[in-house]
């Protein structure tokens, strides 16, 4: 087996097909999680403007009425993961940030310590109605300790003046590949991984879909392990894996980016 294969086998290990409530002291630094949107979303829906057919199926959605009781169950999941230092950023859209938020600032044991703003092109040919495009980010910590780096090596902090309000990145679509309903970007999960852990941190994605987070803790030289109850998200994962290791997938996301400006 050539080096490449052996390493994608060993970062495959990483990602378990799992209910988020099935996994116990796991001991990260850091949880960057990402819940489904309670908006019967299957990521197949016209309105998002891509190539339908790559999209893989089985992503699980929660329903709107079962929403608070699911955030509840993923705050415990954050809670009984972390190290006693450790901290968590919740995504979250638009549509029931306020019963994130409600329950976050209800639970005991994790502290809300403010919110980020990640803008992004959506649907830009959506022609009806302004797309929202912002999602909010609950950072939450353990305890009064926590790690926080000034400066990450995204555009963020080399460009203008960095502010961890507002991160702006884009998406980065990939062609002609799986593709995971709102996979995040490689961008900003890493301005997220530099300002808010080290080398050698673990990093943990009950929530993984696409296993996003985990490539890019790999690329910067963190440890991780990601879950998701869809085994089409490690296809994914395996997927991205190789066009990042094996493809020159770094120079192809720089041309996409450059395309998608124009
Ligand atoms: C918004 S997506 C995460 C996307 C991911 N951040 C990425 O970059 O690809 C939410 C994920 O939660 C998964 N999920 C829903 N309920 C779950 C549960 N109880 N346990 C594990 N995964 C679950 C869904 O299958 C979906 O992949």
């Amino acid at each position: 087996m050539s080096g490449e294969k052996m390493i994608i086998k060993k970062l495959l290990e990483k990602f378990e097909i799992k209910d988020m409530n099935d996994w116990n002291n796991v001991n990260a630094d850091l949880v960057i999680t990402d819940p489904p949107f309670g908006i019967e979303f299957s990521g197949k829906n016209g309105n998002y403007h891509r190539n339908a057919e790559y999209v893989v199926d089985g992503y699980v959605e929660w329903g709107v009425s079962e929403y608070g009781q699911k955030i509840q169950q993923l705050l415990e999941v954050i809670k009984r993961n972390l190290k006693s230092n450790g901290q968590g950023l919740i995504f979250s859209g638009w549509n029931n940030s306020n019963i994130i938020h409600d329950r976050v600032m209800r639970f005991k044991g994790l502290t809300l310590r403010g919110k980020l703003y990640w803008t992004y092109n959506f649907a830009p040919t959506c022609k009806k109605r302004p797309a929202h495009n912002v999602y909010e980010i609950f950072w939450v910590t353990k305890s009064d300790k926590w790690v926080y780096n000034t400066r990450c090596t995204t555009h963020h902090c080399q460009r203008g003046e960095p502010n961890l309000t507002t991160l702006n990145f884009k998406r980065d679509y990939k062609v002609k590949m799986p593709k995971y309903p709102t996979r995040l970007p490689f961008k900003l999960l890493q301005c997220l991984i530099e300002h808010f852990s080290n080398k050698g941190d673990l990093i943990f994605d009950p929530l993984a879909g696409s296993g996003m987070v985990g490539v890019v803790a790999y690329f910067l030289k963190r440890d991780f392990i990601l879950g998701d109850l869809n085994s089409n998200g490690k296809v994914v994962f395996e997927a991205l894996l190789d066009y990042y290791i094996n493809k020159n997938g770094f120079v192809q996301d720089k041309k996409l980016l450059t395309w998608w400006k124009k």
